[in-house]
């Protein structure tokens, strides 16, 4: 599988299936591609905050791929004339060598319209696996004491945890969702988009390595192959 990080929370996995999370690119001024240069399968979405549901919506129209996010996301989607598969949490997703599960996430979840919130259900994280590869996508969250039960039913190869703060767990907390997870590697996302969420990744590595994963951080537009 080769998996390419376009900055934010946003990855491409390519595998039997393409799989785009949460594609932030139009408006992410580190995004390394077009929204129209992006091709996928299925797209997942963690939850409604424009920093995540992104170019959703136009990717999945031009690439007939549906979106997969909470039901009430899936709601709002469709009346803006996108095929979106509404699940629920706990829930799991099947499509030949590829299976995404749904699983708990700590954060808000609303899609701001103009002047408008508009309710959109409850922020989730992803289990992904493809072709045997487990992956944990976290969405955006806080480390939460449940991210040990995923790690048990699931047992991810791969992590990719925020580490950015102040909308999400920082690198502190990132590293308690280690702990839990017991992931083999792990990848850094939300971080260094905006100034509230600067942070240095590499201090983030040399602490995570001390518990016995490998750290790859990525630079927007890079890959590597699992
Ligand atoms: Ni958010
Ligand atoms: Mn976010």
């Amino acid at each position: 599988m080769k998996i390419t990080w376009f900055g934010h929370s946003c990855f491409l996995l390519e595998g039997s299936k393409r799989i785009l999370i949460d594609p932030f690119l139009s408006q992410n001024p580190l995004a390394p591609v077009k929204p129209e240069d992006v091709d996928a399968d299925i797209i997942l979405v963690t939850h409604g905050h424009g920093d995540h549901l992104g170019d959703a919506a136009e990717i999945s129209k031009r690439c007939k791929a549906p979106v997969i996010c909470i039901y009430e996301l899936s709601i709002i989607l469709g009346k803006r004339g996108v095929e979106a598969i509404g699940m629920n949490i706990g829930g799991t997703y099947r499509l030949e060598d590829v299976s995404v599960t749904l699983v708990k996430a700590v954060h808000s979840a609303d899609v701001v319209s103009g002047d408008e919130i508009i309710s959109a259900g409850n922020p989730v994280g992803f289990v992904i696996n493809m072709d045997g590869v487990v992956i944990y996508h976290a969405g955006d969250t806080d480390v939460f004491m449940d991210m040990k039960l995923i790690g048990e039913i699931y047992r991810p190869r791969i992590a990719m945890l925020p580490i950015g703060d102040f909308y999400t767990m920082g690198i502190r907390g990132a590293l308690k969702a280690i702990e839990l997870l017991k992931p083999e590697i792990v990848i850094p996302m939300h971080y260094n988009t905006f100034p509230p969420i600067k942070q240095n990744p590499e201090e983030f590595k040399r602490e995570a390595e001390k518990l016995g994963v490998k750290v790859i951080i990525l630079k927007p537009g890079e890959s590597f192959e699992i």
